[in-house]
């Protein structure tokens, strides 16, 4: 017996990278999977891809800068399995932060508002529409996706890690304002996770050895190592955590800021 046993699950992004993986990961431990996506065929490849493998999965398009698809995400997956016990709040806007999200004093009001929309305003309103009916449950586990970008400063990506950083204090509130109706709610931090959109800027070449200096593992992180601390979040194995941003980043943000640079010196 899998540790999310008939758990209804969303995962947003769920088309690809770590959403992609997760909504195998959450299948193969019993749980029915939504895959919500604003890439419709993505989506629904993936979801095909769970059936095959003998769980139960349904697509949906989603648009998280829009409010009404939104509610519908959460309504669709109600009416289709009867109720939600799982919010994985994956999806963000990583296609926009790597090509036109600069330092705030160049950044385009447009990027930034829309980089907000979908990873801050998208992940509160989902929270928004899933809370009435994990209360309806009596319980409930909402986990959010933040980023190191989120925890400290860096040259470029300001709206990026703004959101993120929002998403780090949402996860705060909504574990407070829920904690007693047996609703959790902790975010995810990743490290450098090997995905599609990240493999050919910060994983390969000289770019990915810098990135792999800064991780204290020998390794840079895969979607499943995102995926198995999901599990654990999503499960009752962590009934007693909420309110927690755990970092699954080999470390990165665990170490001095120059710590890889006195290392490389030979300090
Ligand atoms: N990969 C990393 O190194 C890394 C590091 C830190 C944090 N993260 C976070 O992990 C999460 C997943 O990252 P990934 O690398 O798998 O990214 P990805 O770009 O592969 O996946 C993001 C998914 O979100 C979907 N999406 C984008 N805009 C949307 C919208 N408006 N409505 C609905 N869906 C939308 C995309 O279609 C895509 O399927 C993101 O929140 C990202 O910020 C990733």
């Amino acid at each position: 017996m899998g540790l999310l046993e008939g758990k209804v699950v969303i995962v947003t992004g769920g088309a690809s990278g770590i959403g992609a993986v997760s909504t195998e990961v959450l299948a193969a431990e019993g749980a029915r999977v939504v895959v919500a996506d604003i890439n419709r065929e993505g989506a629904e490849r993936q979801a095909l891809k769970v059936r095959d493998s003998g769980a139960e999965a349904l697509a949906l398009h989603v648009d998280l800068q829009d409010q009404e698809s939104i509610q519908s995400m959460v309504a669709d997956t109600v009416k289709a399995f009867g109720g939600l016990d799982v919010l994985f709040n994956n999806a963000a806007d990583t296609r926009l932060s790597s090509t036109r999200d600069t330092a705030v004093e160049h950044v385009d009001v447009e990027v930034w508002d829309e980089i907000m929309r979908v990873n801050l305003r998208g992940t509160m309103l989902a929270i928004k529409y899933a809370i009435p009916h994990m209360r309806e449950r009596g319980s409930g586990s909402i986990i959010n996706t933040a980023s190191g970008a989120g925890q400290a400063g860096a040259h470029s990506f300001s709206a990026y890690g703004v959101s993120k950083a929002g998403v780090i204090m949402l996860t705060q509130y909504v574990a407070t304002q829920h904690g007693k109706e047996g609703i959790r709610c902790n975010a995810i931090s990743p490290g450098l996770i090997v995905t599609p959109a990240v493999i050919d800027t910060y994983a390969e070449g000289e770019m990915g050895k810098m990135m792999l200096r800064h991780h204290l593992t020998a390794r840079l992180g895969q979607p499943e190592d995102i995926a198995h601390a999901l599990v654990f979040l999503a499960s009752d194995r962590s009934a007693f955590v909420t309110g927690h941003c755990l970092n699954v980043d080999g470390g990165c943000m665990a170490h001095q800021a120059f710590w890889a640079d006195a290392v490389a010196t030979k300090f």
